[in-house]
């Protein structure tokens, strides 16, 4: 799906773009916003994962924390964009709600496809 997605986001990038500085910070917002929650979601199922193999007295290898704490870094790091575009009137851009929801959902129908494909 890589080729897709790269084609969609270099599509939304520039229409955003186009639209004005505070419409591409949305696009950033809207989007950091929707990869943030996947991000968490995938931390929390592998954290559930850990506690349940150590309730049944498994070993957790090193391997799976790792993962943990990649997925957290990254997190944090896309969270920072977020707040970047935050900082930067992204919620001035008009219509700010129709932009992101209609990004917001995109990002969510490209993840539940990935998750699927
Ligand atoms: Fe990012």
């Amino acid at each position: 799906m890589y080729p897709v997605w790269s084609l969609a986001a270099t599509a939304l990038g520039w229409s955003t773009a186009v639209m004005g500085r505070e419409a591409a910070m949305a696009c950033t917002e809207a989007v950091e916003t929707e990869i943030g929650g996947h991000y968490n979601g995938q931390v929390r199922v592998l954290l559930e994962m850990i506690e349940n193999m150590e309730k049944a007295g498994e070993e957790v290898g090193e391997d799976l924390r790792e993962l943990v704490d990649t997925i957290r870094r990254i997190r944090d790091e896309e969270l920072e964009h977020l707040d970047h575009a935050v900082e930067n009137d992204a919620q001035k851009a008009v219509p700010h709600e129709l932009l992101t929801g209609i990004i917001r959902a995109g990002c969510r129908g490209a993840i539940w496809i990935s998750e699927r494909v």
